[in-house]
């Protein structure tokens, strides 16, 4: 520990990956009972990249994602204090962060894996703010990744056509309390509904015979999809009017909502209800599908490079999924 000094953090630079591999709705349709119409005026999604292949996994594409955002802005890995590897979908249960460290020789950085579903990027830059603001550390690297192609029952047509395979990472570093991004979070858990998202584990029926010990195996992604729409719906606006609240700035000061890319529907349907136009959605779930804990950081990547955001935008960014967990962040984005 350095310091208790209360300072500010920025993200210095955004970088993401995504599969090859590329699924559109057409071809979905010769694999499940389902048609493009269905799926597109549903969600709003046109096609999803999937890590195919043996011996890939998350770390891959969490590798690919850090490098790039590491590339841009030249920093040496040596630099990075601690690495956040959001996921659901490690390739090790103790944690694939290590594994991340290891390739990008990021040797003075401790590395962890933070789970929250669709909401791990947003906790995980709330989780950098707050090493950052109190001294502990410079340099954060936050990776949102997931893999659920691997998590999906590809015979279960209510939830294989969701889901893509992606990761996204951000490069955040401590800063003047003048220069400061994060300006407001706000986050929610509730474990009463965990049972309309999860990927649980189920024991076996036959235990050892001497220990009674029961063992088993992670099922596939079960969906309450109805449910999920009505809390996403309900529940994210009340977050976001929260940050707005207790910032004492209005719905008209957002320049973009940037919200966990789950459904077009979900995103037009809080844009509706906050009275916020619909042009200042960033969407590109048409193109990659429900990436969980990489939506945000890949869509924030994609919409830097379009150069849609500008210096002092004041983003709005929502993340929601399994737990059920939620979460806001409103930034100001800083241009380096
Ligand atoms: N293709 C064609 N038909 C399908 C289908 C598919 N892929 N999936 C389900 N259906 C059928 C159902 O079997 C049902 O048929 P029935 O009326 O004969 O029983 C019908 O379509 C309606 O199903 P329903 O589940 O009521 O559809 P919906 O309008 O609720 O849409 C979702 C389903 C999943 C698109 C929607 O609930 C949703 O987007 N929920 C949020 C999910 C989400 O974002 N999860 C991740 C959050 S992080």
């Amino acid at each position: 520990m350095k310091s208790f000094m209360m300072q500010g953090a920025k993200i210095l630079s955004t970088g993401s990956a995504v599969p090859n591999f590329s699924l559109n709705n057409y071809e979905m349709s010769e694999i499940v009972n389902t048609s493009h119409e269905w799926i597109f005026t549903r969600t709003g999604i046109e096609e999803r990249r999937l890590l195919t292949g043996t011996k890939k996994s998350v770390t891959d594409l969490a590798i690919m994602a850090s490098r790039n955002a590491l590339n841009k802005i030249s920093m040496d890995p040596q630099d990075i204090d601690l690495i956040i590897l959001a996921t659901s979908s490690p390739n090790d249960l103790f944690g694939s962060a290590s594994q991340v460290q290891s390739e990008l020789n990021a040797v003075n950085a401790v590395a962890f894996d933070l789970t929250a579903a669709c909401s791990g990027f947003v906790l995980g830059i709330v989780t950098a703010y707050q090493f950052l603001q109190n001294g502990s550390y410079r340099n954060v690297l936050v990776i949102g990744a997931d893999v659920l192609s691997k998590w999906i029952d590809w015979s279960d047509r209510s939830t294989c056509i969701l889901f893509g395979d992606a990761a996204g990472a951000t490069v955040l570093q401590s800063c003047s309390k003048e220069d400061n991004s994060i300006l407001e979070f706000q986050l929610n858990t509730d474990g009463n509904y965990a049972n309309h998202l999860s990927i649980a584990y189920k024991e076996e029926i036959n235990p050892h015979p001497i220990l009674n010990l029961y063992q088993g195996s992670f099922k596939y992604v079960s969906m309450n999809g109805k449910e999920v729409y009505k809390f996403a719906v309900s529940q994210v606006p009340l977050s976001i009017l929260k940050c707005l609240n207790s910032l004492n700035i209005s719905v008209g000061d957002i320049d973009w909502l940037l919200l966990h890319q789950a459904n077009e529907r979900i995103l037009k349907a809080v844009a509706e209800k906050l009275s916020i136009s619909e042009n200042k959605i960033i969407a590109n779930l048409s193109k990659y599908g429900n990436t969980s804990a990489a939506s945000i950081p890949l869509a924030l990547d994609e919409a830097i490079q379009d150069k849609k955001i500008c210096h002092n935008d004041i983003i709005v960014i929502s993340g929601f999924g399994a737990g059920l967990t939620w979460g806001t962040i409103i930034m100001k984005w800083k241009s380096l």
